[in-house]
């Protein structure tokens, strides 16, 4: 771009303002690929050049390093892919965006992400996508085995364990029942709060029956129905050994859908997708809003440009394409009574039903401390998982965790708080 500045700028006098913006997007599925698209099309658009950096995997090696760029108010990148729970933090460091969008396109989106990208009356993260944790099955052995899609976790497990010991019988010995993200990091989080709610519970407050009635369902998952290795696992290892066609069961984003679906997939057209199932007596089906927008560093030098860019690749045009061609899911609620999109991705009904009833990890309630929080509680689980320590002292230690740190929120000072001190 400076060569060719260097060269053509009495030519092209747009581009004697042309800026070279940063932002951050995720490698994860399709998300990079998608991501480069957009922002040729904004480049060619617009002259401005953008340099892509890669996030890593994980939502919170993510957050570590956006904490980092953004504690130091370094200026080097203007436009961050942000994760759900990180607006509390986000909201003295990011560009407020209200004004740069009309009331109509705001009231597009589903009011409880617009919410939850909001502080104090402020939205500080331009929806992106959104996400929903679904449960992915086998279709093809459902069928074989005379069963439908469970409704309940219980019913899981009985399904789960019934075709993996079949299945390993006639010969499909790496085959199990049901995986997840079993890593202790935000993806095993996510689990915890929709395990705690589909118990009928909440985790902040903790309620402590509930809670020991979803430790004690962990507690029988390794290694019946769920691999050793799935305390490893992220996103994309579950994506891949379901892919493989190594799990009767996955729980995950609707992101993986399109992978599974795709010509090189040795799952493809076997595969199933519904809401997640529930606890036995109280429960409901609970997925957690999970998804990821673009906010706007106030460090930026280039804000203009910076929000311009947040607008295309927000807007619904580009939401369309992402969920068409890689099921990452609109925040906009049209879309979901989109033909094309609604003949592309069935499941959607479901994703959209989910989306009215999501449950929020309590990030709001832990601010700045959500992400320690998010750590001992995917820690404790972990220790669930291995039977390391029971389901009812798993819960007393989760909740003076929480108290622990909840106090400590409390007790800081509103003005160390605003400054994120
Ligand atoms: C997905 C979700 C995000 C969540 C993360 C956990 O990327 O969109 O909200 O925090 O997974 O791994």
């Amino acid at each position: 771009m400076t060569v060719f500045l260097g060269l053509c700028c009495a030519a092209f006098a747009t581009h004697a303002t042309a800026a070279v913006l940063k932002m951050t997007c995720r490698a994860k599925g399709q998300e990079l690929t998608l991501c480069k698209q957009a922002v040729q099309q904004w480049e060619k658009k617009t002259g401005h050049t953008v340099e892509i950096v890669s996030l890593p995997q994980s939502s919170s090696e993510s957050f570590a390093l956006t904490q980092q760029q953004l504690s130091a108010h370094a200026s080097d990148v203007d436009v961050y892919q942000v994760d759900t729970t990180w607006v509390s933090f986000l909201s003295t460091h990011a560009v407020p965006l209200d004004a740069h969008f009309s009331a109509q396109e705001l009231a597009a989106h589903f009011p409880v992400i617009l919410q939850n990208n909001t502080v104090n009356g402020t939205l500080i993260v331009a929806p992106w996508y959104a996400d929903v944790d679904m449960l992915f099955y086998r279709k093809d052995l459902l069928e074989k085995y005379g069963e439908s899609p469970p409704t309940s976790w219980e019913d899981l497990l009985r399904i789960a364990q019934k075709i993996q010991e079949n299945e390993r019988a006639s010969g499909h010995v790496r085959l199990w029942g049901y995986i997840f993200r079993g890593k202790a990091y935000e993806g095993l989080t996510c689990h915890v709060v929709e395990w705690i709610e589909s118990f009928g519970g909440t985790l902040w407050p903790l309620d402590t029956d509930r809670v020991i009635q979803a430790f004690a369902f962990c507690a029988r998952l390794i290694p019946t129905t769920s691999p050793m290795g799935v305390l490893s696992y992220t996103e994309e290892e579950v994506r891949g050994v379901f892919q493989l066609g190594d799990a009767v069961f996955a729980h995950n984003w609707p992101y993986m859908w399109t992978l599974t679906q795709s010509e090189e997939s040795p799952v493809k057209g076997k595969v199933g997708i519904t809401v997640l199932p529930q606890g036995q007596l109280h429960g409901k089906p609970a997925s957690v809003l999970g998804g990821w927008g673009l906010c706007v560093s106030r460090y930026s030098n280039h804000q203009e440009a910076a929000i311009d860019l947040v607008r295309w690749l927000t807007r619904s045009e580009e939401q369309h394409r992402r969920a068409l061609q890689a099921s990452y899911c609109p925040t906009i609620h049209a879309l979901y009574q989109d033909p094309v999109l609604c003949a592309a991705h069935p499941f959607f009904v479901h994703v959209a039903r989910a989306l009215e009833t999501v449950v929020l990890r309590p990030a709001g309630a832990f601010g700045r401390s959500y992400s320690q929080v998010s750590a001992s509680i995917a820690n404790v689980t972990q220790k669930v998982l291995l039977k390391a320590i029971t389901p009812e002292a798993a819960a007393q230690k989760l909740d003076q965790d929480m108290k622990t740190l909840h106090k400590r929120v409390t007790e800081t000072p509103a003005t160390q708080r605003a400054t994120g001190q």
